[in-house]
């Protein structure tokens, strides 16, 4: 997504500007061509020359330059940016653009693009609950640029509360929605990730492989294209994607509970967590001791509910997208599960393929619908993969009005 894009980096005068430069490292990761614009008191904090180094493009810093004025010039950063992001951006920078000012590059650049821009305010607390900082975001908000708001946390100058940076990581997430079509805004999307754990006793419990990943890259791209998503997701080892609300469950019986509180208003629900099909019928208040020579310890198994066949069963008008994990004939049980499950779509996948399925990164998928087609897509990240379904979602979103 960031692959070859132009982006401005705007760095104003604050501590955080230090953290500019892991910002600018990921931008030119994720494949991003980089230019950097310091103001005169960001130079305070950090070199040019650093910047300059990691991004391999001249730094600008002067608006009358007449060097940097002929090669590039804030015009023709500006025309020429896919995106702009300020990180960070002083109380003074907002309150200069709220107020039409344009008195340096880094301002004259934000007035004369066309550009999404990209605020990430970090100031001192009390600059930050300021009205007139505030009145100013409002002003600018109101007019189509972006905001990240800072995170809680002790800031540079001893106070503790809402002001510091948020990570550069969640920076870049950020700038990838500012760059993404908003094809899901105002609509609400429920995933499902990961796996249920069914507890046999105090230390142990019967689960499958999933890591999650699958689920997780749904609901990051779901975000990405401006939906309000739920991510209710068995324990899995990663964050919660940006921007996402995240509901955490244990077993299967947790998961069905969590996912019909959430489907009330929901547009589309997304079933992509590996639920155990079965739970021990008891659970043993202690742990189960092995003995030495004894019979194995019986462990009774009980049904656990099927939430994806509930939630076909009581059908609102939302978009249910069922995942299937197969083994083997895997056509003929993905539209199986498909017409048994009342899905609009079924994703299903051969998990014992290579590269594909549980843990891995990739996954390959044949999406089948309930009119009877399907697509086969290749092996594919799994990040390209939830990009792919988004789209297939917002078309049939659209296709239903
Ligand atoms: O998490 P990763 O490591 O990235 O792996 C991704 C994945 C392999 C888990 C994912 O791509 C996937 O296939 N998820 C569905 C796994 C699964 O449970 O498949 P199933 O064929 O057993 O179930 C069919 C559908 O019914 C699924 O949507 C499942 O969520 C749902 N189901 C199943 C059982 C049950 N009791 N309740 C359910 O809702």
């Amino acid at each position: 997504m960031l692959q070859g894009k132009r982006i401005v980096l705007g760095i104003s005068g604050g501590i955080a500007a230090y953290k500019g430069v892991e910002l600018l490292r990921l931008l030119v990761k994720a494949g991003a061509e980089v230019h950097v614009i310091m103001t005169r008191n960001a130079q305070e904090f950090v070199t040019p020359l650093t910047f300059q180094t990691l991004s391999g493009n001249p730094v600008h810093t002067d608006l009358f330059n007449l060097y940097q004025e002929q090669e590039i010039g804030h015009i023709s950063l500006a025309d020429r940016a896919d995106l702009l992001v300020i990180a960070p951006a002083t109380a003074n920078l907002v309150g200069k653009i709220a107020g039409g000012i344009a008195d340096d590059l880094l301002t004259t650049t934000i007035m004369a693009t066309k550009a999404p821009v990209l605020f990430a305010p970090a100031m001192n607390v009390n600059m930050w609950e300021n009205p007139i900082y505030q009145r100013n975001q409002q002003t600018l908000t109101d007019l189509g640029y972006h905001f990240l708001a800072p995170v809680r946390g002790e800031l540079a100058c001893g106070w503790e509360g809402e002001g510091k940076l948020p990570d550069p990581q969640r920076i870049l997430d950020e700038c990838r929605r500012c760059l993404t079509p908003q094809r899901l805004a105002g609509r609400k999307v429920v995933v499902t990730a990961g796996p249920t754990r069914e507890e046999i006793d105090p230390v142990r419990y019967l689960s499958n492989h999933s890591s999650g990943k699958m689920g997780y890259a749904i609901a990051a791209a779901a975000w990405r294209h401006g939906a309000d998503v739920t991510l209710v997701s068995g324990p899995c080892a990663l964050a919660a994607p940006a921007g996402v609300r995240l509901v955490a469950v244990d077993s299967a019986v947790a998961m069905r509970k969590a996912v019909l509180d959430e489907t009330g208003s929901a547009d589309i629900v997304v079933k992509a967590a590996a639920v155990a099909d079965y739970r021990p019928k008891q659970r043993a208040s202690q742990k189960m001791k092995k003995g030495n020579d004894g019979p194995t310890p019986p462990v009774e198994l009980v049904r656990n509910p099927d939430i994806l066949a509930e939630l076909g069963e009581g059908k609102r008008d939302y978009l249910l997208v069922g995942f299937a994990a197969e083994t083997n004939d895997l056509e003929e049980n993905a539209r199986a599960k498909l017409q048994a499950k009342n899905c609009d779509l079924l994703v299903a996948n051969d998990v014992s393929a290579e590269g594909c399925g549980f843990e891995v990164d990739t996954n390959q998928v044949t999406v089948f619908s309930k009119d009877g087609r399907n697509e086969k897509w290749p092996c594919l990240g799994k990040d390209e993969v939830a990009e792919r379904l988004i789209d297939l979602f917002a078309g049939q979103l659209g296709a239903a009005g």
